[in-house]
């Protein structure tokens, strides 16, 4: 792979294209990266590369002689490839084309400054206008350098190991599972458990799961192009009902006092942050490093005495249940989350409820003192209504 960037700041790309995994890549010669200073090919005396745009208007316009000329006498008519204005006007680079521009022999990168180029230069010498998000620069060069970095680690050798690129976030259609590395506790934020029994089969599920979670949080218009199986759109139904539930109990303005915290660490932060009041999670918030960044945050929390139980394990859960048995317990579905309204529910939340929570009171009670008890039925009977 064969890249020119056309810049009046050369110097601009020279840190960055000797450092770290590019700059290893460009010394073995998997890609070859040349600059060209476009004010190297102005006739003026002067060397001037911009002037002020025609019709009038703030700041200055790239001339198109420099540009054109350094372009031609560097691309000869054996050129194959594409030829690349960095632009906030043009094609917002995408992980897909980022694939498509590592299967080109050569780029060509040209970097525009101040306003931007004439006009006639890209109709002369570009093939395509490409923009690296929805803001504006003061130059092309940053973009140039993003467009290097990206295709570069796409370029055979230039990573590690092959299989690096082929599970991040996009190249799958999703966004990547929450990573995590030695120790596997740090300072009482614990690493998932699952990634540390050896089981490939579990951890390969629970990453996936991670994912299809936080694609669908963050970026759910991914979805729609995702390659998904039975099992992926199975655990996207097990959320959407999840949030469905979810946003009933939130709009029932419930409490926060009690969290079960076994299995927090798969359940999505703004769900656990929803439950603490205001007040009380503010005092709490402090910055936490990790994935599971909200178990430490509710963690802290209680053991701070910002909410007013939480345990872990039947032991602690059964202690906690007997110093308040008349409350109502409410679980959400998989075990995950429990907690408790300060007396009765509202009526008004009820009708929305359904009797389901009214039947499930014994249940609950029952299962928290014995640690046994299927939640089912009543989970069944709520996500029915919803
Ligand atoms: C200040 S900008 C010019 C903006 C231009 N007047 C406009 O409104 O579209 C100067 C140069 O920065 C580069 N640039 C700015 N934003 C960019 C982006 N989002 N993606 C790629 N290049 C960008 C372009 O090369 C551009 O010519």
């Amino acid at each position: 792979m064969r890249i020119k960037v056309f810049t009046l700041f050369p110097d601009m790309l020279r840190a960055m294209l000797s450092e770290s995994i590019l700059g290893r890549a460009i010394e073995r010669g998997l890609i070859e990266v040349e600059l060209f200073n476009i004010r190297d090919y102005t006739l003026d005396r002067h060397r001037s590369t911009d002037d002020y745009p025609f019709g009038g208007g703030a700041g200055m316009v790239m001339m198109a002689q420099p540009i054109v000329d350094a372009i031609r006498a560097n691309t000869g008519p054996d050129f194959r490839g594409r030829r690349i204005y960095l632009s906030p006007r043009g094609r917002t680079l995408t992980q897909r084309t980022v694939e498509a521009l590592a299967r080109e022999e050569e780029l060509v990168l040209l970097c525009g400054h101040y306003e931007g180029v004439d006009q006639r230069a890209l109709d002369a010498v570009i093939d395509e206008e490409l923009s690296i998000g929805d803001y504006v620069l003061t130059g092309g060069e940053l973009g140039a350098l993003v467009v290097i970095d990206a295709v570069a680690r796409l370029v055979p050798g230039v990573l590690g190991s092959d299989a690096s690129p082929e599970d991040e976030s996009f190249t799958t259609g999703l966004l990547e599972y929450p990573q995590y590395t030695r120790p596997a506790d740090f300072r009482g934020a614990k690493v998932p458990e699952v990634l540390l029994g050896g089981n490939h089969a579990h951890i390969a599920a629970w990453r996936r799961e991670q994912s299809l979670e936080i694609t669908r949080e963050r970026r759910p218009e991914l979805l729609a192009d995702a390659p998904l199986d039975d099992r992926d759109r199975d655990v996207l139904e097990r959320l959407q009902r999840h949030t469905a539930v979810f946003s009933i109990l939130t709009s029932c303005s419930v409490r926060c006092e009690r969290l079960e915290l076994r299995l927090a660490d798969q359940f999505p932060k703004r769900w656990l942050s929803a439950f603490v009041p205001e007040d009380r999670r503010k005092a709490a918030k402090k910055p936490c490093l990790s994935g599971r960044r909200h178990v430490g945050f509710l963690w802290r929390a209680f053991t701070e005495g910002f909410i007013d139980g939480c345990a872990e394990g039947d032991a602690a859960r059964a202690a906690w249940f007997d110093r308040a048995p008349d409350h109502c317990l409410l679980y959400l579905p998989d075990e995950r989350l429990l907690y408790r309204t300060e007396g009765a529910i509202p009526s008004e939340a009820l009708k929305r409820l359904g009797q389901a929570v009214l039947a499930d009171e014994a249940l609950t009670r029952t299962f928290v003192r014995t640690g046994k008890g299927d939640i089912g039925p009543w989970y069944t009977a709520l996500s029915a209504q919803v």
